[in-house]
């Protein structure tokens, strides 16, 4: 497998920052080398949870240059694009599931000159994305089912992530692959020699006892390592 990729990025996923102090944690990911913001939407039906909408995203956009990455965990994504569109968001992650028209989706996000990308699930086989992959600028694997922060990282993920890496070296060199869930300095290698490199993390970046950039120091560390180990034998 050809181990040598471009620096792997990391994306502060704001769902486990303290909200009382967003604007600061969001300043301190900056500092320390974050290559985006990932902002996780919930509407409480396509997962069973709430989390935030657009202001959230207008704020933000007041206080960092980072790209504002919006993963759309809601049953009608295309209902919200102008709106968060217009808060000054840069990319949009929508999943496969659910989705009748996702080609329609993706389609939208590019005619409002944003980046798209598609996110599957735990049960969704890689082979879905076989006819959107041409279309998109990342693909997203879901390495828990969404929801929530904080979860157990799902090992049976890791086949799915080469498999993935296969079809981009195949249709689409540039696209990036991300993982999202339970990512932190155990499993963040693991992923990376899988293929990936965006990763998304919540609790190991701002729910650690440690300042976000020691968390941040740490979980790209892991993942460095990992990636020169070939280079290293
Ligand atoms: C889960 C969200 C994730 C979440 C990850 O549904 O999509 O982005 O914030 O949180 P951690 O890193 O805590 O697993
Ligand atoms: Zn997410």
């Amino acid at each position: 497998m050809d181990v040598k990729r471009e620096v792997v990025r990391l994306a502060p996923s704001i769902l486990a920052a303290d909200f009382a102090r967003l604007g600061e944690q969001v300043a301190e990911s900056e500092n320390a080398g974050a290559d985006r913001i990932h902002v996780d939407v919930m509407d409480g039906h396509f997962v069973p949870n709430l989390s935030m909408g657009a202001p959230v995203v207008a704020s933000l956009r007041r206080v960092t240059r980072l790209p504002l990455e919006i993963h759309m965990m809601v049953s009608a994504p295309d209902l919200f694009l102008d709106e968060f569109v217009e808060a000054g968001s840069d990319s949009f992650l929508v999943h496969w599931e659910g989705n009748t028209n996702l080609h329609r989706t993706v389609q939208r996000i590019r005619a409002l000159g944003k980046r798209a990308g598609v996110a599957i699930n735990p049960a969704t086989p890689a082979v879905v994305l076989e006819e959107i992959l041409q279309d998109v600028g990342q693909v997203l694997v879901m390495t828990v089912d969404p929801g929530f922060g904080h979860q157990h990282f799902l090992h049976s993920t890791l086949h799915k992530i080469q498999r993935v890496r296969q079809m981009i070296g195949q249709i689409k060199p540039e696209c990036e692959l991300g993982v999202d869930g339970g990512i932190d300095r155990d499993t963040a290698p693991l992923t990376v020699a899988a293929g990936a490199n965006v990763l998304v993390a919540g609790t190991a970046i701002f729910g650690e006892n440690d300042s976000v950039e020691t968390a941040m120091n740490r979980l790209r560390a892991s993942a460095t390592r990992q990636e020169q180990q070939p280079h290293a034998a």
